[in-house]
């Protein structure tokens, strides 16, 4: 009998698959990295047929490690690094061009474009509640049609598909050229810029002001059905696929922030802190953006407040792999050990401009504080603080926009092993920081969407019931401290404005 449910997690970085059980417990894991792409400075790009490849690998590899057949598995979820957009052609299967990644800042001349149109910056807020800034897939998509030869003449003809990862890869999975379904759920869509928060359609306007055919587009289901099977090509050929979610609002479904007024932070290659809004979209006066968080099948859909990071664990990967400064990733925690603090360094990664709450592409990295005195370890602890710091500011715009403090904050991803950084996270905010004892909430976030969908979980009580603390961290810092140490911080960032000419 069917006892599992898996989930397909395409993130910046890597693919997993991992296989969960009915309590939300992990049962078997495989994950396959790709490769990071970087034409020029600002430019990020994936290749969507090695994601492809590694998503069959891995799936096969997760069942195989757990000595598992497809017949074990009732479902499959899909989450998924979100914004990165692919172009690709209806009848052979090709991506026209490399996947443009979220962090990849080519269309900051595109979104100038836009916002001279009239309304500026915020001329689509009212309708999709984001900002225009290089971060949304629309003017990706523009990109790929004014750059790539012939691409636009195809599109007008019908011949192109445009998908983010979510869409490519249940695309593939449901037959490709050979029937493939092309759909996305309101969590993916919502982050184009091109569809309407309201009524969850595709706003044809947008559409119009940046030269993207409306057949280019996927139909935008809800984020928990069964959209169709996996088919031959697929690794768990003839399962349901029953879930789509973005990663992000994956991990907010997967912490079981159900109930309006709960939020986490996913500490990964950047940081999203994700509050639970309801069925009310709330509008950010702050620099915050206003996003789908889930749609369960036919119930209202559900919104959230997003605070986006660009930069946090890839900070320390650059730390690693550009400067050879650590080896490993978590031996940045060993490195700041060597030292009680940051010896008055501050570390701003404006590496793709800076995302929430200030939107600005015209900054770039700084590192200010710098005396003879700074050692690699100071480092260390200023790359750490960063992510603390960064984390701060989005939740200090949250508390602004909903009126109400948060009392504490659950939190999930990578770098929630790292000690340091998560007793330093409490001194900064002032609250106790929660750590769950499934940290890998993305994926279970998937598998809980599509098990909903085929009544493997009956109801969001459930889900709220699998969830378990593991571990909290509570404030230590004097008030005085932390906000001396705070205000420093906002000064340093002040010094990555305006670089780009
Ligand atoms: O918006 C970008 C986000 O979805 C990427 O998440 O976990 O792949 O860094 P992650």
């Amino acid at each position: 009998m069917a006892r599992y449910i898996a989930a397909i997690d395409q993130g910046t970085t890597s693919t997993r698959c991992m296989i969960f059980d009915h309590g939300g417990n992990v049962i078997s894991v495989d994950q396959r990295e790709h490769e990071q792409i970087f034409p020029r400075a600002g430019w990020v790009e994936h290749d969507p047929e090695e994601i492809w490849r590694n998503t069959r690998e891995v799936c096969a590899g997760a069942l195989a490690k757990a000595d598992l057949v497809t017949d074990d598995v009732v479902a499959v979820g899909i989450t998924n690094q979100r914004e990165t957009t692919v172009v690709w052609d209806r009848t052979t299967g090709k991506p026209v061009y490399n996947a443009i990644v979220w962090q990849d800042t080519r269309t900051d001349a595109i979104t100038e474009e836009l916002a001279g149109l009239g309304g500026g910056q915020m001329r689509y807020h009212a309708a999709t509640g984001l900002p225009l800034a290089t971060y949304f897939s629309g003017p990706k998509a523009k990109w790929i049609l004014d750059n790539v030869e012939g691409a636009r003449a195809k599109a007008d003809a019908g011949e192109l598909a445009f998908g983010t990862i979510d869409t490519w890869l249940l695309w593939n999975a449901t037959g490709g050229p050979d029937g493939g379904v092309h759909v996305t759920d309101p969590t993916n869509a919502s982050r184009t810029l091109l569809m309407d928060l309201d009524t969850l359609e595709w706003n044809e306007q947008n559409a119009t002001d940046m030269g993207i055919p409306m057949s280019m587009l996927p139909e935008i289901r809800s984020s928990s059905e069964v959209y169709a099977h996996i088919g031959a090509r697929g690794a768990l050929a003839g399962l349901p696929l029953a879930g789509i979610l973005g990663d992000q609002q994956a991990a907010t479904f997967g912490q079981a922030c159900l109930s309006v007024g709960e939020a986490k932070n996913t500490y990964g290659t950047g940081n999203f802190v994700l509050l639970n809004t309801g069925t009310e979209k709330v509008m950010s006066e702050n620099g915050l953006l206003t996003t789908v968080c889930y749609k369960i099948g036919e119930q209202d859909a559900v919104y959230a407040l997003e605070g986006s990071i660009a930069v946090t664990g890839s900070l320390v990967q650059w730390l690693r792999d550009n400067l050879g400064l650590i080896d490993s990733a978590p031996e940045v925690e060993q490195l700041a050990h060597s030292v009680d603090d940051n010896g008055g360094v501050y570390f701003v990664p404006a590496f793709s401009g800076l995302f929430a709450p200030y939107w600005r592409s015209d900054a770039r990295g700084a590192i200010v504080g710098l005396t003879r005195y700074v050692t690699r370890g100071h480092l260390a602890h200023a790359v750490l603080q960063a992510t603390a710091f960064q984390s701060r500011e989005v939740i200090d715009a949250m508390d602004a926009d909903s009126g109400v403090p948060l009392k504490s904050l659950k939190v999930d991803g990578g770098m929630v092993g790292n000690e340091l950084l998560m007793q330093f996270q409490a001194d900064i905010l002032g609250v106790p920081v929660i750590r769950p004892v499934v940290a890998e909430t993305t994926a279970l976030g998937a598998a809980y969407a599509a098990g909903l969908a085929v009544g493997f979980w009956e109801s969001e009580d459930e889900i709220r019931n699998n969830w378990a603390q593991d571990k909290q961290w509570d404030p230590a810092m004097d008030e005085a401290e932390r906000e001396r140490q705070y205000r420093l911080w906002k000064k340093a960032v002040t010094k990555t404005f305006d670089w780009v000419d």
